[in-house]
């Protein structure tokens, strides 16, 4: 699959059946649509983030993440790469997105939860210098597993330093 060009834009209402569909691929207990749409249109706190790509000369959503900005903390609330475009880069290009506007206005910290066992999504966030400062057990009620807390503190002072995206160089930034 030739992929061009990946430019991380903010959601609009018309992305959401797409970024369902992305949800249902990724995710034991995906969110319902109705979720999204609200997210992206009455949630005044979320802030909801595509990344679009042209593939095989069409342009398509290929991710998706939600992120809450409460005051100065900004909390992942999802986050997911359609399986055929993972371990390129793009998860960590959204975030980095996502994180550095977020601290633009005004975010001192970062928080989220992931399943215990969700070792993909663990190691990415440690790339980024998220640390584990907590745990919810059995969270999730389909496995039972234990959520992890990671938090990524000094967001204002440099705390994206460690986010080394620069190696997927093979696309090119773009604000939207
Ligand atoms: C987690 C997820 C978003 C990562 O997206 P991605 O685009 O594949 O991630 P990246 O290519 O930016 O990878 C960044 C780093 O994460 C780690 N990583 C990603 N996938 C991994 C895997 N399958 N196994 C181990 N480490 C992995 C690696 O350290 C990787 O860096 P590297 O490629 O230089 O080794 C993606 O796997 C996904 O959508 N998973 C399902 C949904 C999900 O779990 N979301 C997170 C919920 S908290």
């Amino acid at each position: 699959m030739s992929v061009g060009e990946v430019i991380i834009r903010r959601m609009r209402p018309e992305d959401v059946p797409v970024v369902h569909e992305i949800d249902m691929l990724s995710f034991s207990l995906p969110w319902p649509e109705r979720s999204f749409h609200f997210e992206v249109s009455e949630n005044a706190v979320s802030r909801c983030w595509v990344a679009e790509a042209a593939v095989n000369g069409e342009t398509r959503i290929i991710a998706m993440l939600i992120l809450w900005l409460l005051v100065d903390e900004a909390h992942i609330a999802t986050v997911a790469v359609h399986p055929d475009f993972r371990r390129c880069g793009i998860g960590s290009r959204i975030i980095v997105k996502a994180l550095e506007a977020a601290r633009a206005e005004g975010a001192r910290r970062a928080f989220l939860e992931v399943r215990e066992r969700n070792v993909a999504a663990q190691e990415m966030y440690r790339k980024f210098d998220f640390e584990i400062t907590g745990r919810r057990p059995h969270y999730y009620r389909d496995t039972g597993e234990d959520a992890i807390l990671m938090t990524l503190e000094g967001l204002q002072v440099g705390g994206l330093e460690g986010l080394k995206v620069e190696r997927h160089v093979m696309y090119d930034e773009s604000d939207t």
